[in-house]
């Protein structure tokens, strides 16, 4: 059987507080041991022009209209992209995204009132038209979203401190942007972090099962196509 190179882009979605940063380690040291190759990454900051995005996005002293908070999430996906994304998928890493495009729609749009053909657009072209091949959406409730924050981490940031009373809004928004869509699977972030990462496995090699490949823990090989 032959080794095939092929790439996964897989975003992880969620509101504040859903476990995301969680399912994303379990994922990796999980792929890694079955000698998968993967990289983990974020939006905002995940590249050197990306940690100044997002500190600007964080400075509260600059006044910052709707349409240029969003042109800076898009800024910060365009370089993303361009130094990490495409390079990576085309050498047949799985790369996992802590957010991605969705969270543009979901906070600027739904939550924000931005257009949200504006933000597929730009999104999209950002993108050099890669869109995720797999969107986990971890799916909780605005209580226990805020009651993780502050009994887990105590403080809030400026981004979870801004949304805190309109968390509401802004799960109604990612459930309709995931309603009917075919490349997102929903897990519910209630379930221990075992479960949720076996669930994202599954989702993962689902994915692969529907190109005709398998995931091997055989450490020689990568993924397989079942038909060589
Ligand atoms: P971060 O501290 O990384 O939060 P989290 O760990 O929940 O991802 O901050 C990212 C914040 O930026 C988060 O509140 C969501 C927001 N965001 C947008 O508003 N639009 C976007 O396009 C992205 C990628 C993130």
């Amino acid at each position: 059987m032959k080794a095939v190179n092929n790439g996964l882009l897989c975003a992880i979605e969620g509101i504040d507080g859903s476990g995301k940063t969680t399912l994303i380690n379990n994922l990796q040291k999980q792929l890694k041991s079955l000698q998968l190759p993967v990289v983990t990454t974020k939006e905002p900051g995940a590249t050197k022009l990306g940690k100044k995005i997002r500190c600007m996005l964080t400075d509260r002293t600059a006044p910052t209209c709707l349409k240029a908070e969003f042109l800076l999430f898009g800024a910060d996906r365009a370089q993303h992209f361009h130094d990490l994304v495409i390079p990576e998928l085309k050498k047949g890493t799985i790369v996992i995204s802590d957010r991605m495009s969705d969270s543009s729609l979901a906070y600027q749009g739904f939550l924000k009132g931005l257009d949200l053909e504006m933000i597929r657009l730009i999104n999209n072209w950002c993108m050099e038209s890669v869109q995720p091949d797999l969107v986990i959406y971890l799916k909780l409730d605005t209580q226990t979203a805020l009651d993780r924050i502050k009994n887990i981490r105590g403080i809030m940031t400026k981004f979870e401190e801004e949304f805190q009373d309109r968390m509401h809004i802004l799960i109604q928004g990612f459930e309709k942007l995931f309603q009917n869509r075919d490349n997102v699977i929903v897990i519910d972030a209630l379930e221990n972090p075992k479960t949720i990462m076996q669930q994202a496995l599954q989702a993962i090699q689902n994915f692969y099962n529907k190109k005709n490949y398998v995931i091997q823990s055989n450490p020689t090989t990568q993924f397989t196509s079942v038909d060589q």
